[in-house]
């Protein structure tokens, strides 16, 4: 046998070899996106959350509008992201430890007293959420029943003692003084493991499955976290210093006047208007009259505000539902009112020689609102 045939089959031998791997590493990838890995216990499913093109809001205004699915969390909400990343910082600090017992306490009338519950629950500890006495039926059958220790009290303003953040802060203090046992307040207000997980994955993600190319980001802002750790990441660390981050703020919220004037209030706070509940809107989870340390440490990120009417929000959550099968909770309808807005002005204004790219934020499903309008 000659030397070059032998080397003719080598060549055609190594070449095989290759072209095999090469088609098994193809494989592996497309496998490996397709059927995500089996992952330990459900905080192991939190985040990397899809996003979808929102059809018909995309059609009817010649943009590519996305929907952040932060609903496709495990316990429905993106406050899975910020209940495990105050639990493990926690952790770190020493203040709870896994194996033993420990409780998080916690004031919200939101989702975030879900998600501290469902947490804790794979983690091994107990949950205390104090709540107004009249938050939804729905909200206090889910807490109760994965096991959280639910304190109701009156309806009350921040500056009350037994105003329901007041109330588990208190509360968590005396678990500490009379047990002994590890607990920590979760303070999502003003605790920074909020902002930071969203400028450490949520930012991230949005900007990978984006591939760069986002001209607006839009979310609403309860105690800021989402918004600012977002807009930090994509203004500071991707250099999206275009992107226009626009806080989408319901009726009766400060946060329209403070970040487009510079003034947290509005108008329903005048003398002799005092309601119920001071910001007066149908929306939950956003809108609020103070600012927090989560708010104020990106707040300069924040490009502009827009407001949107209750009627606005209950009537774009139906066509969204309607058009898109997409059912979402009231938050994310207004962000999506922006989002047209916003796509208008682009291109009327001929910002984008594109067609411009947004992405909202779609916090929570519509089926956690049932019992609102
Ligand atoms: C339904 C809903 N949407 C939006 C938000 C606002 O998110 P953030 O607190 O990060 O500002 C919240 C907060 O609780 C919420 O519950």
């Amino acid at each position: 046998m000659s030397q070059r045939s032998v080397d003719w089959k080598s060549c055609i031998a190594v070449s095989s070899v290759i072209a095999t791997a090469y088609t098994a590493y193809k494989l592996y990838q497309v496998r490996k996106n397709q059927n995500p890995r089996a992952v330990s216990g459900v905080e192991g499913l939190i985040g990397n959350t899809p996003l979808v093109r929102i059809g018909s809001l995309s059609n009817a205004t010649n943009s590519e509008i996305y929907a952040k699915l932060e609903l496709a969390n495990p316990a429905g909400s993106a406050k899975d992201r910020v209940a495990l990343n105050i639990i493990l910082t926690a952790e770190k600090q020493g203040l709870l430890k896994r194996g033993e017992p420990g409780w998080v306490f916690e004031g919200t009338s939101g989702s975030t007293g879900i998600s501290i519950a469902m947490i804790c629950n794979a983690l091994g500890y107990r949950s205390h959420i104090s709540l107004p006495d009249d938050t939804s039926l729905e909200k206090l059958a889910l807490l109760e029943s994965l096991g959280a220790v639910v304190n109701p009290v009156k309806p009350a303003s921040i500056v009350d003692p037994d105003q329901y953040v007041n109330a588990a802060k208190k509360a968590c203090l005396e678990m500490i003084e009379t047990n002994g046992v590890k607990a920590i307040f979760a303070d999502q207000f003003e605790n920074e493991a909020n902002r930071k997980v969203h400028y450490e994955t949520t930012g991230p993600e949005i900007y990978q499955q984006m591939n760069g190319h986002i001209d607006g980001f839009i979310a609403g802002c309860g105690t800021g976290g989402t918004i600012t750790g977002v807009a930090k990441y994509l203004k500071t660390v991707c250099g999206l210093s275009n992107c226009h981050v626009i806080l989408g703020d319901p009726q009766g919220s400060g946060f329209y006047h403070r970040i487009n004037h510079g003034v947290m209030y509005d108008s329903v706070e005048k003398e002799g208007t005092r309601r119920r509940h001071q910001v007066d809107t149908i929306v939950e989870g956003v809108g609020l009259n103070r600012i927090t340390r989560n708010f104020a440490h990106g707040e300069q990120c924040i490009d502009e505000a827009m407001r949107v009417t209750d009627d606005q929000a209950v009537k774009m959550a139906k066509y969204l539902s309607v058009n898109d099968g997409l059912f979402v909770g009231s938050s994310t309808a207004i962000n999506a009112v922006v989002a047209v807005q916003l796509a208008r002005r682009l291109q009327n204004d001929n910002e984008t020689k594109h067609a411009p790219r947004i992405v909202i934020i779609a916090c929570d499903s519509g089926s956690r609102h049932l019992s609102k309008p």
